[in-house]
């Protein structure tokens, strides 16, 4: 019987360094390898924009590293002892056994020693971020602005609770807006979690979290962004039927940029009227969304090219009206959008909705997703998403007991396509 002849401590020592080294590339930042594995996508914790995700980042690299060293220093043990101890000749494989030693307190010892000291070296970066991640520091405290996000099924309602709205019916409630939390960069904020229904969890990988919504109990976590950008968010807590796409965003902007948004946040819903339409394009006036490009509802559910390349880019586009509005078509929207009983769950403040089932539609049409961050906010997805919701966001409210009955599955109202249209209109005018 032949035997192949290993170089057995060189094959050790090439793995060693080719693990080692392949880890300190993907973990400490190359940019070139963190794009080929996509470790810098848009929902990645690897690169960090805010001081409570880094801290979070450097907690897991501690451990990282600690592991990555116990594994090194084990596995070295274990194959030194392979090939040192292995069957050399026939003679060996028959040979008895060595004489057998049972304890040995000086290797015993150190071994407890070692592991309370790894476990030391893992616990003190662990508790000095439980402490930082746990609230806005203190010098920080008087700078910090507070909201509110509450869960629902599948969506996320933030509100704004230093930003105290006048209510029609007298009294006042915070400023409040759905599913794009907008924030100013650089100032630290504090969430409050709530849930209206289940558990949720609120999740920015690249700023903070995750923090459970639980039902009656206060939770809060807090962020900041080190510069003005656009961040996805996601529920991490099984939810339901539509857990994994309950997403949202955060946009964090400059100062002077956020100060502009949140005036026009507080303002009432636009009436788009013959005056206020962007006179810039008036030769491409028509029917508004008359035509829409052929993507049907089953056609891929990504964003657009220009989004995904520049999505903060997209989203101030969506801070003005949309190119060849239609007054008469966006007034027949706002009829129907009475008429469709869309008013009894969703606020068009300033216009005649006061639902709260739903999220705030003041200014639904400057935000960049709708459905709760799962499609982008394009006149083709919006209909799509009026037509049939059910398919996109299975056992929404909007479609069940808002579309349907629930008890008998008959249909509530109808929508045409031409009725569709007008309501896409009027709720794209809402800047
Ligand atoms: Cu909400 Cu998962």
């Amino acid at each position: 019987m032949t035997r192949t002849r290993f170089d057995f401590r060189q094959v050790l020592r090439a793995g060693t360094l080719l693990l080692g080294g392949l880890s300190a590339l993907f973990l400490t930042g190359c940019e070139k390898v963190q794009k080929v594995f996509s470790l810098s996508g848009p929902q990645t914790t690897i690169v960090t924009e805010g001081p409570v995700a880094k801290a979070q980042y450097d907690v897991f690299m501690v451990t990282v590293w600690v592991t990555m060293f116990i594994f090194v220093v084990v596995g070295a043990v274990l194959a030194y002892a392979q090939i040192k101890f292995r069957a050399k000749t026939a003679a060996d494989e028959h040979a008895e056994p060595p004489e057998q030693s049972h304890g040995n307190p000086l290797i015993e010892i150190g071994l407890i020693v070692a592991s309370v000291a790894l476990l030391v070296i893992i616990a003190i970066p662990t508790l000095k971020n439980i402490w930082y991640t746990h609230d806005v520091p203190e010098e920080e405290r008087a700078n910090a602005m507070d909201v509110t996000a509450t869960g629902y099924q599948w969506w996320f309602k933030f509100e704004y609770n230093q930003e105290m709205m006048p209510l029609p019916t007298g009294g006042e409630a915070p400023l409040v807006t759905g599913n794009e939390l907008v924030v100013p960069a650089g100032v630290p904020v504090r969430v409050h979690l709530r849930t209206i229904d289940v558990i949720h969890s609120f999740w920015i990988p690249k700023l903070a979290g995750k923090v459970d919504m639980i039902p009656n109990r206060a939770n809060f976590l807090w962020f900041k962004a080190d510069k003005p950008g656009y961040y996805y968010g996601q529920c991490a807590e099984y939810c339901g039927e539509s857990h994994a796409i309950m997403r949202f965003r955060v946009i964090a902007l400059s100062p002077s940029e956020y100060v502009k948004w949140l005036d026009n946040q507080k303002a009432a819903a636009r009436t788009a009227t013959a005056a206020t339409i962007r006179r810039d394009d008036e030769q491409t006036l028509r029917v508004q969304f008359a035509s829409f490009p052929d993507t049907g509802p089953g056609s891929t559910l990504a964003a657009s090219g220009n989004f995904d390349a520049d999505p903060l880019g997209a989203w101030k586009a969506k801070q003005l009206p949309e190119p060849g509005e239609n007054a008469a078509l966006i007034a027949e929207g706002r009829r129907l959008f009475k008429e469709k009983t869309c008013i009894s769950c969703h606020t068009v403040r300033g216009h005649e909705g006061v639902g709260i089932t739903g999220p705030d539609l003041t200014h639904v049409g400057s935000r960049s997703t709708i459905a709760a961050g799962v499609l982008e906010n394009t006149p083709e997805r919006m209909f799509q998403w009026i037509k049939d919701p059910e398919y996109f966001k299975p056992g929404n409210k909007m479609y069940h007991g808002g579309y349907v009955d629930t008890t008998t599955g008959k249909p509530l109202f109808t929508l045409s396509d031409d009725e569709t249209k007008a309501l896409v209109a009027y709720l794209l005018s809402l800047k």
